[in-house]
């Protein structure tokens, strides 16, 4: 699939090496790589034969731990990981909670800038800020996403910030012990205005392709009067509790 998309990026579902729902960590360790595995090393080969950025959830060990990472893999050999910071409903049961923060990686020889947040960080606006204030052009997010609300929210997070953002939602159905998690669907590339750039079905696998022009977002005025973050007040976003 990743040789029949015709793009420079491509974005993968979370935990795509894998599948999604474990409940028990033995389980979960069984599957999980290491940053040097055989699969992880075949797919950053691709990247590089293919000159693109592949972008791949799949469940990180390191040492004891565990966790919900998104890998980039560029084109010159480049790898930057993001490990999932909002842990989501049984992730809790068998994931650590991730440390890297939201950073963001400029993709060699690319001139884009790339941040990763993982489908659950949605739902908290200063993800996709922070990722936007530290230069993110694109913000690619894998997901696994089981509920409907994200539709409402995640082109906000694009317009918002006024920069793109790529969701890869996977499809089907897992089951564990009594419990079966529907995904839905429908990945989308939004733009920087928050319209629909390119969608899939709900049910169907696919490749959604858009042309994107990162210059757009470098700037964050919309009219001659606004620029989003210059127009920030952050000294009026403080809770001050003292006089309360
Ligand atoms: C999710 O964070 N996988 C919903």
């Amino acid at each position: 699939m990743v040789s029949r998309a015709d793009a420079e990026v491509v974005v993968l579902p979370e935990l795509a090496l894998s599948g999604y729902f474990f409940t028990s960590r033995t389980e979960l360790d069984a599957v999980a790589l290491e940053r040097s595995s055989p699969i992880l090393d075949a797919i950053a080969r691709i990247a590089q034969q293919q000159s693109k950025a592949i972008i791949v959830g799949f469940p990180e060990k390191d040492g004891q731990r565990l966790y919900n990472t998104a890998v980039l893999l560029g084109p010159s050999g480049q790898r930057h990981y993001y490990r999932k910071t909002h842990l989501f409903y049984k992730e809790r049961l068998v994931f650590d909670e991730g440390n890297t923060g939201f950073e963001v990686v400029s993709v060699v020889p690319f001139d884009l800038r790339i941040g990763m947040m993982i489908c659950y960080d949605w739902r908290f606006p200063e993800a996709a800020r922070t990722l936007a204030l530290a230069g993110a052009e694109l913000i690619a997010c894998p997901s696994n996403l089981v509920t409907h609300i994200w539709r409402m929210a995640m082109p906000v997070r694009a317009l918002e910030n006024k920069v793109y953002l790529a969701v890869a939602n996977r499809i089907g159905s897992e089951t564990s012990g009594d419990e079966t998690l529907h995904f839905n669907g429908r990945s989308a590339i939004y733009n920087y205005n928050g319209t629909v750039l390119a969608e899939l079905p709900a049910d169907t696998e696919g490749i959604a392709v858009a042309p994107i022009e990162p210059e757009r977002t470098r700037t964050k005025s919309f009219n001659p009067y606004n620029d989003l973050f210059a127009d920030r007040r952050p000294w009026a976003y403080r809770i001050d509790n003292s006089s309360s």
